[in-house]
């Protein structure tokens, strides 16, 4: 049966990301302009996808307002609610509830962003006959990623969790194609971790786990560097790209990858080297900034120079900028 639905995994509460993610959940932080779940909506309708369930526990308020019933993005979306956050396993399971097809579904975490082929992977899955395929790329550094064993069929022989000496740099790429049959192996309403239980457990019953390799650009936005990393990474050598209405002074200088946020000002002589300007913020004359997060809003005074900085993220007061 055609993949035609998606999960995406949207409800952590991004403890790596902090401040940014104080009054806003992970996956809707913006990459040039747009959520960075956005993106991956986007990336799924192009393979196909026709309907997505956003599993959400941590701030679920946020998501409702911005993507609604998906119509304006031309896809079906709709919200599965943990009122306690179920882990990536438990999530997955309670959001198939919500699923009209029966067929595979493709999951994906929210903190993603990858050039592979989505149509590839499905390919693989359906030629292998698989329960559960996933993406897996090669980093240099395996340490903080679930790594596997592979062998010359592309079937998974084993699965490992972050540890100290990884002895392969194959990592789990955090996007997955689950048949319904394997969904359902996972226990409803309990907290369930699909990289530390399912996996292993799907592979000591002897299920049909493959991985589809891919290479490309993949980034895992899990930390507030990985953020300004992805910005760059996705504005291709351009200096910076602007939101609507943002107004730049003719003599700041904007350079190495940042984006500036809608509506927002930069003043006269400010140097802003691969940072991000929030919608609405601004930065005041002869600024001097270094990789810095500005939260939307914020004030940045004049002559204020920073490096590696956060300026105004804060608890969430008020009206959430993001909806
Ligand atoms: P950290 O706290 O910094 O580790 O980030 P995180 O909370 O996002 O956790 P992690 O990066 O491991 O999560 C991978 C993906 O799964 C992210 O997109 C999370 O939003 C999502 N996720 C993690 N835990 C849960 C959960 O309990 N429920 C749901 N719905 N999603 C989750």
């Amino acid at each position: 049966m055609a993949v035609t639905s998606a999960i995406l995994l949207v409800g952590g509460m991004g403890t790596r990301m902090q401040p940014l993610t104080l009054s806003t959940p992970k996956p809707m932080l913006e990459l040039l302009g747009r959520p960075i779940t956005e993106h991956q909506i986007m990336k799924a309708k192009e393979a196909g996808i026709e309907e997505i369930v956003l599993a959400t526990s941590y701030m679920s308020e946020v998501f409702t307002p911005h993507f609604g019933d998906g119509s304006q993005l031309g896809i079906r979306i709709s919200y599965a609610v943990e009122e306690v956050a179920l882990g990536t396993g438990g999530a997955i399971r309670n959001a198939a509830d919500s699923l009209r097809s029966d067929g595979g579904v493709i999951i994906f975490n929210g903190d993603i962003l990858s050039a592979h082929s989505l149509k590839e992977q499905i390919a693989l899955h359906e030629s292998k006959s698989a329960d559960v395929s996933l993406h897996l790329t090669r980093v240099e550094d395996a340490r903080p990623f679930g790594v596997v064993d592979i062998d010359g069929d592309f079937r998974i022989s084993s699965f490992m969790e972050k540890m100290e000496n990884p002895p392969t740099n194959l990592i789990n790429a955090g996007c997955y194609i689950f048949n319904r049959s394997a969904i359902e192996k996972i226990p409803h309403g309990e907290v369930v971790s699909v990289e530390r239980q399912t996996f292993p457990e799907l592979l000591s019953e002897g299920a049909r786990v493959f991985g589809y390799i891919d290479t490309s650009y993949w980034i895992d936005i899990g930390n507030p560097n990985a953020l300004l990393a992805a910005t760059k990474e996705l504005l291709n050598g351009e200096p910076y790209d602007l939101g609507e209405r943002a107004t730049i002074s003719p003599t700041a200088r904007i350079t190495n990858g940042s984006y500036i946020g809608a509506d927002s000002t930069i003043g006269a002589d400010a140097v802003l080297d691969n940072c991000i300007v929030g919608r609405g913020a601004s930065v005041g004359a002869g600024a001097k900034l270094t990789t810095c997060h500005i939260a939307p809003g914020a004030k940045v005074p004049e002559g204020f120079i920073a490096g590696g900085n956060f300026f105004g993220f804060t608890e969430l007061s008020g009206e959430n900028p993001y909806i």
